[in-house]
Formats: C-alpha cells, structure tokens, sequence
C-alpha cells in the first residue's frame, strides 16, 4: 500500500484567493517524487476551528498516513496552526520539527522563526512545514528520508531499524 498523504495549506491570503498555493502544490510534488498517494488537498484560513476541523478529517476519518501543513508557524498575530496541531496530538515527535529547524539554519537564520510542531494522531503523522516554498523544499529535504520508517513504526512494525547512511 503506498503512503497516504493530506495536505493542508494554511493562509488568509490563499484563502481569499490573493495568493496562489505554490507550497501547497509543492508538496504535492514532492510526495508524488516520493511514490506517496496524495488522498487529499485543502486550503483553508488561519482559523483555529477550521484548521482542527480539516486535520481531523484527515486523521481520524480518512486515516491518512502523513498529513503536511503548510504556513501559520511563525510570530504573526494570526499564527496559530501549532497550537491548534499541538492540541490534536497522542505524541509530539519534535527530532522531525527539530531537524527541520537544524537543515533551515544551514539556509537562513530566519529558520529558527518558524514554531513548527510534529506527532502522531491516532495512525497519523503530521507535520506543520513553514509556508513559503522555499521552506517546504528545505524542510522536506531534510526530513522525508526518515518518513516511511515513521510511518512503518506507527503501524506498529517490530523488525531491527536499519539505519541509512547520511551523506556528509
Ligand atoms: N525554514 C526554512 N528552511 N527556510 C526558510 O526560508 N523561512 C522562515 C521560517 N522557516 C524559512 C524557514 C520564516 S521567514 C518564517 S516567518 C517562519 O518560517 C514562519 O513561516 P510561516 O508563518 O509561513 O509558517
């Protein structure tokens, strides 16, 4: 069964069609590079009731095996999708936020800014990615070799961890 894959862009200008969703297409992209099966796509405002509704559905009804968002991590007044994610979570997985914070200082101090959580709902990994496309390009760089163990030890797989080896 390939990995299924939700997606979920988080923007009050997207969603008042100011702005087009290149991250959001983005992922897409990479997903698809990456054999993933992307069930499901939405772009909604920075409204908390709307972020949980969507990552609800996502996990506990579609049972998506990893759910991206995208934008709503930083400082700005109306940044709030990593509380709302945080508050959905049975487990924080924070070495994904970690590493992705780490690979982005390699790009830009600015890196740091972004709040971004990651864990697990139910059988759901999700990832909160910043929201321009630069980020998600660096951050899923830096993270997606390490996702399909992931989401093979969410479901519960007991085999030995063989390790791959990290360029560099
Ligand atoms: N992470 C990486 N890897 N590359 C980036 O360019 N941009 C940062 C940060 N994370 C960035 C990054 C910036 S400028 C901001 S403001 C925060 O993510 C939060 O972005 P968001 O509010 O769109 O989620």
């Amino acid at each position: 069964m390939p990995i299924g894959v939700g997606i979920l862009t988080i923007s009050d200008r997207g969603a008042a069609g100011q702005r087009a969703d290149e991250s959001g297409a983005l992922i897409r992209q990479i997903a698809k590079q990456h054999n993933f099966q992307v069930a499901c796509y939405k772009l909604v405002a920075d409204e908390p009731e709307d972020i949980k509704r969507d990552l609800l559905y996502f996990s506990d009804n579609l049972k998506l095996d990893l759910i991206f968002t995208t934008g709503g991590t930083g400082l700005s007044p109306r940044d709030i999708t990593p509380e709302v994610t945080a508050a959905l979570l049975d487990k924080p997985v924070p070495g994904i936020a970690e590493a992705m914070r780490l690979a982005g200082l390699k790009h830009t101090p600015y890196a740091m800014l972004s709040r971004a959580v990651c864990g697990i709902r139910g059988q759901s990994l999700i990832l909160n990615l910043p929201g321009s496309p630069k980020a998600v390009a660096e951050c899923l760089a830096a993270v997606m070799p390490a996702l399909p163990h992931a989401v093979l030890k969410i479901k519960g797989d007991l085999s030995e961890c063989a390790h791959p080896q990290v360029a560099g």
